[in-house]
């Protein structure tokens, strides 16, 4: 048979092809087992028995696993899900591995303030403490959206409804001190620069790039956080989780969604290997007072200088104030 003028008949060719074949999945094989090795697993076995944790977006990806992590040490696990349909087959998915019934799921979408209200309102009602928040949901919008509050999509879901979320239950996480906010951010934030003039732009010729913009903000946030919070004894960190094959690559647009897809499946770690800085950060006795820092692989690591620009930080917090339409009578921090 020929194709493209090469005649596969020939054992030359054939051979060829199966060494190709054969060191291509050999050099996939490597890479995946160098993703496993160079994972930072937590193997510390923190019990949470008694302690309240929170975690958005918890219905999938890395969300899910680290929902399931955190129940199996058994604390009261709330899932904050926009998705109930899903999220009620997770919880229920959840309750019967961990063999921990105390996993709760609440609605919330973090793209609308009136929802994160409400679902604020329900906890601090019906919860008499908070020890952990781990703002985890996250999307990356490829087209450009704003919300019902009139907020670019993806800063709204990833920066200012976590912003504005925290704001509203501080005063339990301050109730339940010692106490942590966990927050995932992205390695990716690199790609962007924080663009004070343009946090919530009225239109974008690349509205990925804001997802980039919103992981930068995730870690200003946190730092300003964690130092406004500081003899409170709240803890804030943040983290990268790792690159993950798990729903947020869904809104790639064709054709790049093709080659990426085969990268995803082909190279990224699984979303197990992704939850466990967010469940170190949790419940590690490791961390215990750290404050302000940015991890990945259970590790501290460095951040870039503008990253960790302090009049940054504070100006990104008096715009973030404007945008999640924090109140008078809203808790300060
Ligand atoms: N995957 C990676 O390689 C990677 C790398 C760096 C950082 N991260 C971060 O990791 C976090 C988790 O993402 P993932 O990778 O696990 O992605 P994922 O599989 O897409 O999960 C995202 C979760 O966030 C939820 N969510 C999205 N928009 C929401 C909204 N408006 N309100 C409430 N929940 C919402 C999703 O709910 P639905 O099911 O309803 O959509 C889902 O449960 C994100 O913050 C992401 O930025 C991921």
């Amino acid at each position: 048979m020929i194709v493209f003028g090469v005649d596969l008949s020939c054992p030359v060719i054939q051979t060829l092809i199966c060494v190709a074949v054969v060191v291509s999945l050999t050099a996939v094989s490597l890479l995946r087992f160098y993703a496993y090795i160079s994972c930072g697993y937590y193997h510390g076995r923190t019990r949470m028995d008694g302690k309240v944790v929170i975690i958005t977006g918890a219905n999938g990806g890395i969300g899910k696993e680290t929902a399931t992590e955190i129940a199996k040490r058994g604390a009261r696990v709330i899932m904050a899900c926009r998705n109930l349909e899903t999220g009620k087959q997770v919880r229920d998915e959840i309750a019967e591995t961990t063999k921990n019934d105390n996993v709760i799921l609440k609605k919330l979408d973090l793209s609308s303030q009136k929802s994160i209200r409400e679902f604020a309102e329900d906890v601090i009602r019906t919860e008499p403490r908070l020890d952990v928040l781990i703002h985890n949901a996250g999307t990356a919008e490829s087209k450009f959206k704003k919300t019902e509050d009139d907020v670019e999509i993806n800063m709204a879901t990833n920066h200012f409804g976590p912003f504005l979320l925290t704001h509203l239950l501080i005063d339990l996480l301050k109730k339940s001190a010692p106490s942590r906010i966990v927050v995932v951010a992205s390695e990716l934030y690199r790609l962007a620069s924080l663009n004070l003039n343009k946090i919530n732009p009225t239109s974008s010729w690349c509205p990925a790039y804001y997802y980039y913009v919103s992981k930068y903000a995730n870690i200003c946030f946190t730092l300003e956080l964690a130092r406004r919070l500081e003899g409170t004894n709240v803890a804030a960190n943040c983290l990268h989780p790792g690159m993950i094959n798990s729903g947020i690559w869904r809104n790639v647009p064709f054709p790049l969604n093709l080659p990426l897809k085969l990268i995803v499946k082909g190279f990224f770690k699984t979303p197990a290997q992704g939850c466990q800085t967010s469940v170190f950060l949790a419940c590690s006795e490791e961390v215990e007072g750290v404050t302000g820092k940015y991890f990945m692989d259970c590790a501290e690591r460095a951040l870039s200088s503008g990253a960790t620009d302090e009049s940054k930080a504070k100006k990104l917090w008096e715009l973030s104030e404007k945008f999640a339409d924090l109140r008078a009578t809203d808790p300060k921090i």
